[in-house]
C-alpha cells in the first residue's frame, strides 16, 4: 500500500536526489522558479515525449508544430490576453502584499485557477472584515485592481525602433496563428490537431507549492479542430483519452477526477470546460487542477480573422497596442482566411476547436508524488519512486559486485551496451544495499548485478524495483529481456 506523500518528503527528495532544485539558489534563490537536475531532467524528458507519443505520433489526424515563444502584439490583442489576462488583486496597506481577491473568498483556496475579473468582483465586498494572509492585519485592503498577467519585453536594437512584445502566456495562440500554414503545407483534413510543447509565462500573484504553479513552465496542448455539431462528441473523446493517459502512465484512479467548469467559471466564449484534478498533497480541498479540457468553439480562429484586419490600424498607430481596437467581425466571417471548405459537405465554415492544455511541470509533480511511497524492509525504511518504466529517467543500473577480479569490465561492457537502447547507469561504489537503495529512490525499474559466477557463467542477477524480486539472465538475453518487461 503506498504512502501518501507530502509535499516536503517530495521536496527534499528532489534536492536530495537532483530531481529539482531551487533557481539561483547560489543567490540566495528566484521566487516560484525552479531547475530540472541530472534526474529531474530526464523524468520530464520522459513526461513530454510520453505526452508527444500519445497525442501525436500514435495517432493519424495529429500534428505537431514548435512556434517562437515571442509572437506579434496583436495575438494577444485577438486572444484577449492585452485586455483581459488579468487577476483582481488587492494590497494590503500595512505590509504591500498583493493578494488575489478571490483567494480572499470563504472557502476559497490559494491553489485555485485564474477566475474572469468579472467572476472575482462578486468576493470583493466585505475586504474590510478580511485578513491579510501575509502579516494578518485586518480590514487594511486597497481598492481592487487588475493585475495584468502577461510579462512585457522590449525587442529592437535601436532606441526608436523598439516594440514592446510579451512572453506568451499559452502556447496554444501560436497554434492557431499557424492554423493556415498547416493547412497549406500538408494535407490533413478536418477533423485534425496540431500539437505543441513549450515554455510559457505568467506573472503570477500567487506562487505556491513548489513547481504546482511557477512564473516559467511548460505546457503541452493540442488544439483539435472539428466540424460544428461535432464538438461535443470530440470533447467527449479527448476527455476520455487525457484521463487514460494519466492513467495508463501509473496515475492511481482513486487520486485523479473530472471536474466541469460552473458557469461562473466558464470563459465567456467556451462552450464546456472540464478540469483533470489530481490529488495533490496541499491545499484545502487537495484536488487541484491538472489539465483543462476546453470546447473552445470558433472564437480563436474568428478572433485572429479580426486582429488580421486591424494590421493597418496597429501601424498607423505607430504599432502601439494600447491605441489599437479590434477591427468588427466581418459579417462573412464564415469564409474569411482562418476558415475551411469542406469538400465532401460543399460548405466553407470556421472550424470548432476542443483543447486539452496540460502543464508538463505540474504533470511531472502529479506523477512524482504518485510514486513516492516508503516502506520498511528488515527493519529500515526504503524510498522508493514507483515509476511508470516510461518515465523512469534510469532505466536500469549495472552493478559489479566487487570492484575486482574481471567484474567492472563485464559490468561497464553491459552497461556500454544497453546504454544505445536506454538510459543506464553504472555504478560501482559502495555496498550493493547502498546502491540498490539509491536506485529505488531515483525509481529505477531494474537493477543487474554482476558477481564472480558470472565471469565463469555469463549469467547476471536481474533485481525488480517494486517486488525485490531477484531473476538469473544471461547476459545475451538482457536486452531483450528489458525491453520485455519495460515495454518500450
Ligand atoms: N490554453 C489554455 C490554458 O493555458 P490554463 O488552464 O490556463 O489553460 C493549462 O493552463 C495548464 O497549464 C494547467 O492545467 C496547468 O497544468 C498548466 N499551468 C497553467 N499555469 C501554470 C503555472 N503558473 N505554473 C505551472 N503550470 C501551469
Amino acid at each position: 500500500m503506498a504512502k501518501l506523500a507530502k509535499l516536503d518528503d517530495i521536496v527534499s527528495l528532489c534536492k536530495r536526489r537532483g530531481f529539482i532544485f531551487q533557481s539561483s539558489e547560489i543567490y540566495g534563490g528566484l521566487a516560484s522558479c525552479y531547475d530540472y537536475g541530472p534526474l529531474g531532467v530526464e523524468l520530464k524528458k520522459n513526461v513530454r515525449d510520453a505526452w508527444w507519443k500519445n497525442v501525436v505520433r500514435m495517432r493519424d489526424d495529429v500534428v505537431g508544430l514548435d512556434c517562437s515563444i515571442l509572437m506579434h502584439p496583436l495575438v494577444w490583442k485577438s486572444s484577449g490576453h492585452a485586455d483581459k489576462f488579468a487577476d483582481l488583486v488587492t494590497v494590503c496597506k500595512k505590509c504591500n502584499t498583493r493578494t488575489r481577491v478571490d483567494h480572499l473568498a470563504e472557502h476559497a483556496d490559494e491553489h485555485t485557477e485564474h477566475v474572469p475579473i468579472e467572476t472575482s468582483m462578486a468576493d470583493a465586498t466585505n475586504l474590510e472584515n478580511k485578513e491579510c494572509p501575509a502579516c494578518k492585519s485586518v480590514g487594511q485592503f486597497s481598492e481592487p485592481m487588475a493585475f495584468k498577467l502577461m510579462f512585457e519585453t522590449e525587442m529592437g536594437a535601436n532606441a526608436d525602433d523598439t516594440m514592446t512584445l510579451f512572453l506568451r502566456p499559452e502556447t496554444a495562440q501560436g497554434i492557431f496563428a499557424n492554423f493556415r500554414n498547416v493547412m497549406d503545407s500538408t494535407r490533413v483534413k478536418i477533423p485534425f490537431g496540431i500539437a505543441q510543447t513549450g515554455k510559457s509565462f505568467r506573472n503570477e500573484v500567487t506562487t505556491k507549492a513548489f513547481i504546482f504553479r511557477t512564473r516559467e513552465f511548460e505546457q503541452a496542448e493540442l488544439e483539435f479542430f472539428c466540424a460544428p455539431g461535432t464538438d461535443e462528441q470530440w470533447y467527449e473523446h479527448w476527455k476520455e483519452q487525457r484521463f487514460k493517459w494519466y492513467t495508463d502512465h501509473g496515475i492511481k484512479s482513486e487520486n485523479l477526477r473530472f471536474r466541469d467548469h460552473d458557469p461562473d467559471e466558464l470563459a465567456h466564449y467556451a462552450k464546456a470546460c472540464v478540469d483533470v484534478e489530481y490529488k495533490f498533497p496541499f491545499g484545502s480541498g487537495d484536488w487541484q487542477e491538472l489539465e483543462g479540457i476546453a470546447n473552445r468553439t470558433d472564437f480563436d480562429l474568428r478572433q485572429h480573422q479580426r486582429g488580421m484586419r486591424t494590421i493597418n490600424d496597429w501601424h498607423e498607430n505607430g504599432c502601439d497596442l494600447t491605441k489599437v481596437t479590434l477591427k468588427e467581425e466581418d459579417p462573412e466571417y464564415f469564409k474569411g482566411p482562418l476558415s475551411y471548405f469542406d469538400e465532401q459537405e460543399k460548405k466553407r465554415y470556421v472550424p470548432y476547436v476542443i483543447e486539452p492544455s496540460a502543464g508538463v511541470d505540474r504533470s511531472t509533480l502529479a506523477f512524482l508524488v504518485d510514486a513516492y511511497d516508503e516502506e520498511e524492509v528488515d527493519g529500515k525504511m526504503r524510498n522508493v519512486l514507483r515509476f511508470h518504466p516510461a518515465l523512469a529517467p534510469i532505466k536500469a543500473a549495472v552493478f559489479p559486485l566487487v570492484k575486482k577480479d574481471g567484474m567492472p569490465e563485464i559490468a561497464t561492457k553491459i552497461a556500454t551496451d544497453l546504454k544505445g537502447s536506454f538510459s543506464c547507469f553504472y555504478d560501482q561504489k559502495g555496498a550493493i544495499g547502498r546502491r540498490y537503495r539509491r536506485q529505488d529512490e531515483a525509481g529505477t525499474p531494474y537493477c543487474i548485478t554482476v558477481d564472480g559466477d558470472t565471469v565463469s557463467d555469463n549469467v547476471v542477477t536481474v533485481r525488480e524495483r517494486d517486488s525485490m524480486q531477484q531473476e538469473k539472465v544471461n547476459v545475451d538475453q538482457i536486452k531483450s529481456f528489458l525491453r520485455e518487461k519495460l515495454d518500450l
